[in-house]
């Protein structure tokens, strides 16, 4: 077992520490599935039916800095809706960097693509997912989602993949992404799909931000399925800032040595 690391206050970190700190493993020959939550100290995943009132400074750095190293970020249907997702906008400079360094990124800059998981393919194609400039969505949906659901995303501009019958699996969700190289994956939950990741033993990475806040209220959990089942994890880092921001990494056990 790795010793369990020190706190590190992330005001001594560089962007290039933090970079180090939430690289993805280098040339992955599958892809890497690393889950991006942030919660209330007492569990609240929502603040009024979103996430953004459980927002920091931190979380908002952490969260653009994983989608400039990720190659793809998956999201479930009800996240999409909920958050109003459009096309991700990232950091075109960096992105190139990384990529010229072997750490992801993309050789002109281009941001990552959302990949929506949506049994029904139960989106609105007018929605910003679709409108939004550079908007190249890959909906991973069912056999069991109508053809005519299917049909009004591809015509929307959407690359649509069937991986699964009724539901989308963690297996089904890897090899969709596969099938288009697309190997350092960040998901941004939500709840029910990271509750189907960790089912399916699907999850390599959490990062996870505390926000300093009690909230209460009737808020979900970060994660929901209807069979528990305990992964072990290891802690990778545990970062403070000084507005008492918890930012946390944890791989599960067996990922790395
Ligand atoms: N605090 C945070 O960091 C954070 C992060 C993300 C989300 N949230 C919050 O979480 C709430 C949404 O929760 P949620 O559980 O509804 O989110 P979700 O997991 O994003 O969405 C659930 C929907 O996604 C699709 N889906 C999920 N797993 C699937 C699977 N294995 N196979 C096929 N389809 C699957 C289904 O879509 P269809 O119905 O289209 O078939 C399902 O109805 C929102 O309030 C959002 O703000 C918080």
């Amino acid at each position: 077992m790795p010793p369990v690391p020190n706190a590190i206050q992330l005001t001594d970190l560089t962007r290039d520490d933090l970079v180090e700190l939430y690289a993805y493993p280098v040339e992955p020959s599958a892809p890497y599935l690393r889950v991006n939550f942030v919660t209330s100290i007492d569990g609240a995943v929502t603040v009024d039916g979103r996430s953004g009132g459980l927002g920091t400074p931190a979380d908002k750095k952490i969260f653009a800095l994983l989608r400039d190293l990720a190659d793809v970020v998956l999201v479930g249907a009800g996240t999409v809706r909920a958050e109003k997702y459009g096309a991700a906008h990232t950091d075109s400079e960096l992105r190139k960097r990384l990529h010229a360094e072997g750490l992801g990124g993309d050789p002109d800059g281009t941001p990552p693509r959302i990949a929506v998981v949506s049994a029904r393919a139960a989106l609105d194609p007018a929605s910003k997912l679709f409108t939004d400039e550079g908007a190249r969505p890959i909906i991973l949906t069912t056999a069991a989602a109508s053809d005519d659901n299917k049909k009004r995303l591809i015509d929307a501009g959407a690359e649509v993949i069937v991986a699964g019958e009724n539901l989308c699996t963690a297996q089904s969700i890897r090899a969709g992404l596969e099938s288009l190289r697309l190997r350092r994956v960040l998901c941004e939950g939500g709840p029910s799909l990271f509750g189907e990741l960790i089912a399916d033993r699907g999850v390599d990475d959490l990062c996870l931000t505390v926000s300093p806040q009690l909230v209460g209220g009737s808020a979900g959990r970060i994660a929901v399925s209807p069979l528990a089942l305990p992964t072990p994890m290891v802690p990778r880092h545990l970062l403070l800032d000084t507005d008492g921001t918890i930012l946390t990494r944890w791989e599960r056990a067996h990922t790395r040595g």
